[in-house]
């Protein structure tokens, strides 16, 4: 039998761990499949996605710049992606349409309770207003912090963010220079760290024992887990663990199976330091 076609669609691409992930899921498990990396070009995300299904793939995980654009191809969403209003799993059904859904703020909200983290009844700061924090807003809800604060150097946008959630829980949106800590944790979700750089934070946000986690992960720990060390966080994590078990879910919504997250997370070399 043929093995089962996945594949992870971005541009860039090639600095995707995703196959090595669900490769070793898929041993873990004992499914039959195979998962490749796919550069679709700028201008030709829906071609590329319809051109593997054609050619018998089961299923994709989306990746930057193509998020937003995957949930415009699907034929229905599922909850979660709708409310992040992007999609990173593609779900191609035997009948013929697409699902689109959202495992990224699954992931983030399993690998804190797997650290554990917990979230609620927490005063939880979140600091980012783009694409990235939308898509985990909606699971970090669910999990009744007793506040949820959402800081961006663009207040309006923090603040319409906010707006948007606010049926789902207490939260709230300012910007960086009307923040008052302290909180329990704070997740860095804006793309600062990718270009090495930090949002302009008070000193006293970390309260007693507080964690601080960066949704960006690099080989070295990054500018804003840094300064949660220096500013006496209990725990600085990176976010290898949010993308491992995002891939574990995505991997259950296609196959059935959850994998073990452990041993792939120490395959990757996971960091995470006190
Ligand atoms: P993503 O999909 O990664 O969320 P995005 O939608 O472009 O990307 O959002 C990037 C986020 O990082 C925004 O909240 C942005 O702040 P603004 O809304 O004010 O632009 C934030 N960001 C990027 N660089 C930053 C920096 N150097 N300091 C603080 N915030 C930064």
């Amino acid at each position: 039998m043929t093995p089962d076609r996945y594949a992870v669609i971005g541009n860039p691409i090639a600095h995707s761990k995703s196959p090595f992930i669900h490769t070793l899921f898929a041993e873990q498990t004992g499914q039959a499949m195979t998962y490749e990396r796919i550069l679709a070009p700028l201008d030709g995300f829906r071609e590329t996605v319809l051109r593997f299904r054609a050619e018998g793939g089961r299923g994709m995980n989306v990746t930057v710049p193509f998020k937003l654009e995957a949930a415009e191809l699907c034929d229905r969403l599922s909850g979660r992606a709708a409310r992040a209003g992007a999609v990173n799993t593609l779900i191609f059904h035997a009948d013929g349409t697409i699902e689109g859904d959202n495992t990224d703020g699954a992931g983030l909200v399993r690998d804190l309770l797997g650290h554990g983290v917990p979230l609620e009844g927490q005063r939880v700061l979140i600091l980012g207003a783009g694409g990235a924090v939308r898509g985990v807003l909606a699971p970090l809800l669910a999990e009744r912090p007793a506040a949820l604060v959402i800081a961006n150097r663009t207040a309006d946008k923090a603040e319409q963010l906010a707006a948007d959630f606010a049926d789902l829980g207490p939260v709230h949106g300012c910007g960086f220079e009307a923040l008052a800590g302290p909180f329990d944790l704070i997740i860095n979700g804006t793309s600062a760290s990718l270009t090495g750089e930090l949002p302009p934070l008070p000193d006293d946000l970390l309260g007693k024992g507080a964690v601080a986690y960066d949704m960006a992960y690099g080989s070295e720990p990054t500018p804003f887990q840094r300064w949660a060390q220096a500013h006496g966080a209990r725990l600085a994590l990176d976010g290898l663990g949010m993308l491992v078990e995002q891939a574990a879910e995505s991997f259950y919504r296609w196959r059935g199976v959850r994998p073990d997250t452990a041993p792939v997370r120490q395959a990757l070399g996971a960091s995470h330091t006190a």
